[in-house]
């Protein structure tokens, strides 16, 4: 049986854009959304959630965050908790990017505290893994990512509440990536990992999107992978124009 995963484009703006800037790009992106097969996803600076809830309402993009803590409230300075994210209009949160385990120095376990703070308030995780580039000169991306998969992504995951972004960190705002090859090994690995943890059946369903570097010059050959799912897009969804053109790459 052949299952249906429908693709999911999502940006992450990361600490970028202003209040005019991204209202405009929020709406760009609204108004042509049904126009395309595939979901659309926003993921603003949290000072912005709001302004871009209200610019996509009524259209079919949906609102995430880059973020959240593992806890629904309380004496935490600078953090916002998923209740926050879920009552200000989220469905999804992005958990674990490299750049939080680098900067903030998250790890697995954390990552996975966050994914089931997120579940509980029905917010879909969209878990990122991916190797550093010394790890994978040494030969060893299937072993970090495998690792990363059964750290970060708790029992019971599924197509509702998880999305899993393969996103290598040398490939992230570096200009450089994998091959398609490259990346259809490691979608392949990471559904088999995932079928580990919660089933083939559900693992079937999850999407894998590919993140780093992607833009409307090479997103064709990713999103035409059978295992690649979507895409997570940093620089390239800071234009109305490159982020709509990605999503009508998908195949
Ligand atoms: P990039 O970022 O598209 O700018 O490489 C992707 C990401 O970090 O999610």
């Amino acid at each position: 049986m052949t299952i249906h995963r429908r693709p999911l484009i999502a940006g992450n703006w990361k600490m970028n854009l202003d209040a005019a800037r991204g209202g405009a790009l929020a709406k760009a992106v609204a108004d042509k959304a049904n126009e395309y097969e595939c979901e659309f996803l926003l993921c603003p600076p949290a000072p912005y959630l709001s302004l871009v809830e209200q610019s996509i309402e009524g259209s079919a993009v949906r609102l995430g965050a880059q973020d959240c803590h593992v806890n629904e409230g309380g004496a935490h300075t600078g953090d916002v908790s998923a209740a926050m994210l879920k009552d200000v209009g989220c469905s999804y949160v992005i958990l674990g990017h490299s750049e939080r385990r680098a900067d903030h120095g998250e790890n697995d376990e954390d990552v996975a505290a966050k994914v089931t703070a997120a579940w509980g308030l029905e917010l879909s995780a969209i878990i990122c893994v991916g190797e550093t580039e010394q790890e994978r000169d040494s030969g060893q991306t299937l072993t970090i990512v495998s690792a990363q998969i059964a750290g970060s992504v708790p029992d019971g995951a599924n197509a509702a509440n998880t999305v899993v972004a393969y996103e290598p960190v040398w490939a992230i705002g570096s200009g450089k990536t994998p091959t398609p090859a490259d990346v259809a090994e490691v979608h392949g690995a990471i559904r088999s990992n995932l079928a580990e943890i919660a089933g083939k059946e559900a693992a079937a369903g999850i999407r894998i999107l590919y993140g780093g570097s992607l833009k409307p010059g090479n997103s064709s050959e990713f999103l035409a992978l059978e295992d690649v799912d979507g895409g997570l897009i940093g620089g390239a969804s800071l234009q109305a124009e490159d982020f709509l053109a990605i999503a009508a790459s998908c195949p």
